[in-house]
Order: C-alpha cells, then structure tokens, then sequence
C-alpha cells in the first residue's frame, strides 16, 4: 500500500430549487464511489458537498412560494440530504453557500483581488423590468429569435437554430416575470480580469493532467481570448452584499465554488484532524478534486483556479468532468416518464441497481451516458443477482445446513482464489482513474470464473457421497471466499450489500487488502436474500409515476383528473362567513344535518350537511362556519339545499368544520 494520502473531494453543489433526478446521481454516485474506494484504501478522504442557495431563479421561485429564500433552500437541501442518504452518498459534510464561513471566504477571496488590482467597474446595459423593478438574467426574458423567427426563445440563445445573442437581439422581448417587455437601463457592475491569469491557468492545466476533451476546450477558449468576468449583480439579489458598495451583490457564480472550502472549513470546527491552510493553503501535500458535469467546465477551470491563485488559495490538484445522462438514448423528458426524480426511483428500486448500472457504464471521459431501461434490468439481474449474488446462494446453503455454519480451513484451489487476489491492482487502478465500467467488468469476469468452478465441482452431487463431505465443505468455503473478495472490490459502489456479505460471514470490518487473504475455519452466519432480481413491473411503474408526479404539479400543467384552474375560476366561487342559527337531525337520512344559516346580507339560507356523524346538533349553534353562496340550490328528498358547508377530512367521524377566525361576521366574502 502507498503512503496514507491526504485527499479533499466535492461534487458541484446543487441549486437548492428542484430535485435531484437520475441525471444529478450521475455525478453523486461517481464522486461517491471514488471517494467511498480511496477509504477503503486506508486513505483520509474527506468528502464535502452543499447546496447552492444564492440567484434569482431561486429568489424568484421563493417569492411565487410566498416564502424566503432561507426558508425554500432550507426545506429543498433537508429533501436532498434525504434523498443523497438514501442512496448512499456519504458525505462528510453538507452544508449550504448561504453560510458565515462562505461570507466570510468570499469577501476574503474580492479584498485580496481588489489588491492586486484585478477588479475593476464599469457601466453596463441590461434588460430591466420596470414593474417588478429589477434587473433580468439573460434566461429571464424571452422573444422571437432574431435569427432564424422561432418564437418563445431565451435571451441568451436560440433552442432551435442554436445561434447565442442578448436579450435585447431579441424581437418582442418579455420579462418572463411580469410578462411586459423589458427596457434597457445602465448599471455599474465588478469585473474580474480573467485575463490577467493566462500563464497561471496554462500552467495549472498541464499540472492537473486534465482529461484530453477538457484540454481541447481549454484550448479553444484561450485561443478566442479570456474575456473579463461581471461578478456582480443589483439588488433585488439573494446572496452576498459586496462590501463598500449600496446594492449590489456577488454573482451566484462567485461564491458557488467558494461553497467548496467554506463547507470544508465548516467541517474542520468538528474534526480535529483536518486542518483548514493545509487543505486550502499552497505549499502542502494534500489533494483538492473537483467532480462536476460538462455544463459547468468554464466555471471550474478558468475562473475557480483563477481566482484561487489570485487570492492566495491553493489551486486544485485536478478537475473530472463527466457527461450528460440521456434515457433510453434521448434527453430526459416529462411527458415520457423518463424525467425520474431521486425520491420516485426510491419509491420502488433499490439504489443498489442503479449504483452498480452507473458504475458499469462511467469512465474518466465526458461522454454522455445513458440509462436504457431494458438494459438497466437485463444487466443488473445478470451481472449482480446472475454472477455476483448467486455465488454466495450456490454455496451458503451447505455450509449452514450441513456444516453448522462452518468454513473449511483449507482452500482446494488455491491458485483460483490467487487469481482474484492478484485482480487487486489491476481493479483499484481501474478505480483510481475513474474507469469503474473496466472495474466491474473485469470483477465480473471473475465472477464467471468462480460460477464456473462450482458448476465443474457440483457440490449438490458430491453431498450425494458421504466419503466427499469435506470437500463440499471445501468447494463451498471456496466460492465463499471468492464471493467475499469480489464483495470486498465491489464495496464503493455497493455499500449496503457490502455491509450485509460482511455481517454475514461475520467480520468485523473490511479493507481494500483483506481481500487478498483468505476467510478459513471460521462460522458464518446464515444466508439471507442479499438482493433480488429487478421487477421489470417496479421500472414501468417509477416510469408512469414519473409522469404522474410531474403533470400534476408544474405551473400551467394540467391532467384530467386534476385539471388547474385559472383564477378566473376561482373568483366564480362566492365563498361567506355564516353563523349557524340551528341545527337539527332529518329523519330519514343517517348523516345529514339541516343547518339554518345567517349569511348576512345575503339572508338566511337552509343547507343540508352530511356530518352528523362528527356533530350533535345541539352543538353547532352559534357556530361560524364557511358556505358556497352561489351554488345552484339542490333539490333533496327532505327539501332544498340552498348551498354547501366547507368541511375537511375523509368522512365518518373524521369531519371538521372550517371555521373563520374570529371577528368574521355573517356574510362576509371568504377570498
Ligand atoms: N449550482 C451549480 C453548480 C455549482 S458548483 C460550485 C449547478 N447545479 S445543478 O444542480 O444544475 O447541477 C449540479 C451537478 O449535476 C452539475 O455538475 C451538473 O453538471 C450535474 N447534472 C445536472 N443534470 C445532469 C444530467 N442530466 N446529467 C449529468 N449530470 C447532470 O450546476
Ligand atoms: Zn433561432
């Protein structure tokens, strides 16, 4: 084993304003995995993620919300931090930009460019809204493409003909806020000279031995020329102040990344061991990976190390980008079903099948990847449940029933279960590079390898021949064993099989070398199901779903069982405060009520109410409760009911008035 290395590892920081979805796992189970090998390589590895809080995408979608910002990325990061556990994402710590300790970096990060002169300001032109009075993001106005007339595009590029203009290129431009169109107005912005940095990133580059396509990017943006970087943005912004100005605020894009040292630093108040300057400071031997997609690039290869360097931080050892996830060979679509949330995945698959399929599939490049679901279930079963799983199944079974739990404490193959130690290196460089798709194939061909041991030896023959007892034992304690190694270089991307292998064959706990010494002559505990195979059903059920959660919900979305109404239609409802003057029993009906009620001004109405079986009469009088006014009176069999009572809950005894608070009167428009 090399010298204990001494390794940071983040995955991008999410914006805090959706959900995390079968694409974003992409690059959460690949940093998981790496991170969960260099660990049990004996590594100190440290693990830090966050949610990214700041920007008007999520000012605006708290405002629609009708709650803060602090509030909406509170209660998204609590649903991810669910979602990332559930999956067995392990980080060290996950915290949020919208901290003290990101504030403080990222004023730390401006003083000391403000020093060396590489911020300067200047006056710009930007689309403004002059109803909601603030300034639009580019993506926030939209209009005909000026070049090729596709209505409804972006400000910034066309989805269609995919030209890149301004906002204000754009024919009919609107703020997709308020819907008036926007008018241009000035504004002094902070500019970072990117370009003062041109040797250094060159240089950081060549040191980060970055993958060949992000080398090919890299060339062509210094080859166009480094344009300076606008860090700031007007009020009304969520994020950081900029210290001795008014109202105007770090870009969203500035403290993002500065999220990656803060969360570090957050986490080094906790852990004694880590040092803050050691990890974040020039001069020591430690490494800082990045894992992001190849959407972000830019942001983490120009500006990142270049303000690290300006600023006095280390910049990091090197960046993995990977690609994007496509499903069933297209982009992830609503109305396909294939836009599968983390949560509606959790519903009904283990995470298990999607960590092993990802791993099977990622390697070090930025190609896409894509989950094809016939091939997610076919591969999964054969590979994990086929070849990993039914090793153990094969063997186990004897060696409790016949054996009282006991393994052999010999190997009668010696040179097959050096076959699979010797795979040691060979499988954790695999890992190392990030090639896992070379890793579980070579951990899979061993497995067959294993598989076609046991059916050579047929142990369920041999238990046949009282005289070959001892070597069933033995066949089987040397599938078991083959089973444990495999199990043991399959830990990073399996966790919770790991684990249960572990607990059943009774060890305390693993590291990526035990796999290179056999288990002997020791009792084992019995077999449980690890895994089972993947329900084609469970995936066509997560795809309808998938559909379903998502049509119901988004804003102008309708579905017939739940259409949306526009408000038009909910002004119709002529909702009042009504004081019930009586109530009484009708005979003939089991549930209902006759309410006579003051409507004030309206006069008084008669309504039958089906909930007599959560009120006694004598109790309501006096009572304020809510009518439809204007409901069109129905005739019953006890007479006419001339509106309707609002209640809530299913029925039976579970039936509650809705009440106004008090001070309401009689009449009264409820809106
Ligand atoms: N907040 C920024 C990152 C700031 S890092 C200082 C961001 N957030 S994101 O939520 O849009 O994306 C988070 C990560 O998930 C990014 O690395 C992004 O590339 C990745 N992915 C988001 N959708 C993806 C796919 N469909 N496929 C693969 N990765 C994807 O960007
Ligand atoms: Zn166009």
């Amino acid at each position: 084993m090399t010298d204990r290395r001494k390794i940071l590892v983040t995955s991008a920081l999410p914006y805090a304003n959706g959900s995390i979805h079968m694409g974003h796992l992409v690059e959460y189970l690949q940093t998981d995995i790496w991170v969960r090998f260099q660990k049990l390589r004996g590594h100190q590895c440290t693990y830090v993620c966050a949610s990214d809080a700041h920007g008007t995408p999520i000012m605006i979608k708290a405002r629609e919300q009708g709650v803060t910002p602090e509030e909406l990325t509170a209660s998204v990061s609590r649903e991810f931090v669910r979602d990332f556990g559930d999956f067995g994402v392990a980080f060290d710590n996950y915290y949020t930009t919208h901290s003290p300790e990101n504030e403080a970096l990222t004023v730390e990060i401006f003083e000391a460019l403000k020093a060396r002169g590489d911020i300067y300001t200047k006056v710009i032109e930007q689309a403004y809204d002059e109803q909601e009075k603030m300034f639009l993001p580019d993506r926030f106005v939209r209009g005909t493409c000026p070049f090729c007339h596709t209505p409804d595009q972006y400000g910034d590029a066309c989805e269609n003909c995919g030209k890149t203009y301004t906002p204000a290129d754009l024919i009919d431009p609107v703020s997709v806020i308020s819907g008036t169109p926007p008018v241009l107005r000035e504004s002094e912005h902070y500019f970072f000279r990117l370009g003062n940095y041109e040797a250094d990133l060159k240089e950081w580059m060549e040191e980060a031995r970055l993958d060949r396509n992000m080398v090919a990017k890299l060339t062509e943006w210094f080859d166009a020329g480094l344009r300076d970087w606008d860090i700031s943005r007007d009020a009304p912004y969520f994020g950081f102040r900029i210290p001795g100005s008014e109202d105007k605020y770090f870009y969203v894009w500035l403290d993002a990344p500065v999220g990656y040292p803060a969360s570090f630093k957050n986490l080094c108040a906790r852990r004694p061991e880590l040092d803050f300057d050691e990890y974040w400071r020039p001069g020591h031997d430690t490494e800082v990976y990045h894992f992001i997609g190849k959407d972000i690039i830019y942001f983490h290869t120009l500006f990142w190390p270049a303000v690290l360097k300006g600023a006095g931080f280390r910049t990091p050892t090197s960046v993995f980008a990977h690609g994007f996830l496509t499903v069933n060979g297209q982009k992830m679509s609503k109305t396909r079903g294939t836009f599968i949330t983390a949560r509606t995945y959790l519903d009904n698959l283990d995470p298990a099948y999607l960590r092993y399929y990802y791993a099977a599939k990622l390697g070090p490049s930025i190609e896409d990847i894509d989950l094809n679901l016939d091939d997610f279930v076919a591969r999964v079963n054969a590979d994990l449940i086929g070849k990993v799983v039914n090793i153990a199944s094969r063997c186990a079974g004897f060696i409790s029933k016949q054996f009282d739990g006991l393994l052999a404490d010999r190997l009668p193959d010696p040179a097959g279960f050096d076959a699979i130690a010797q795979a040691s290196d060979a499988i954790a460089e695999h890992y190392e590079k990030r090639e896992f798709s070379k890793a579980m194939r070579r951990i899979m061909a061993l497995a067959d390898t294993v598989n076609r041991y046991i059916d050579e030896q047929k142990p369920w023959q041999m238990i046949k021949d009282d005289a070959r007892r001892d070597d069933v034992q033995a066949v089987c304690t040397q599938g078991l064993n083959a089973f444990r190694s495999l199990m043991i270089y399959l830990a990073p991307v399996l966790p919770e099989l790991a684990l249960k292998s572990r607990r059943f064959l009774g060890e305390e706990s693993w590291c990526w070398d035990d796999a290179g010494t056999p288990l002997l002559g020791c009792r084992i505990a019995r077999f449980e199901a690890l895994l089972t195979r993947i329900d084609p059903k469970r995936v066509a059920a997560m795809v309808e779903q998938s559909k379903e959660s998502l049509e119901a919900t988004p804003a102008g979305g309708t579905d017939e069982a739940n259409p949306l109404i526009d408000i038009d239609d909910f002004v119709k409802l002529d909702l009042r405060v009504a004081r019930i003057e009586s109530a009484r029993e009708v005979e003939g009906a089991d549930k209902l009520l006759a309410l006579d009620l003051d409507v004030g001004e309206l006069g008084r109405r008669q309504v039958f109410a089906g909930i007599k079986s959560a009120y006694p009469a004598e109790e309501l009088e006096g009572r304020h409760v809510v009518v439809v006014a204007n409901l069109k009176p129905r005739k019953m069999r006890f007479g006419v009911s001339e509106g309707m009572v609002l209640a809530a809950g299913p029925g039976g005894g579970d039936i509650h008035l809705l009440s106004p608070d008090t001070g309401a009167t009689p009449g009264m428009q409820v809106k």
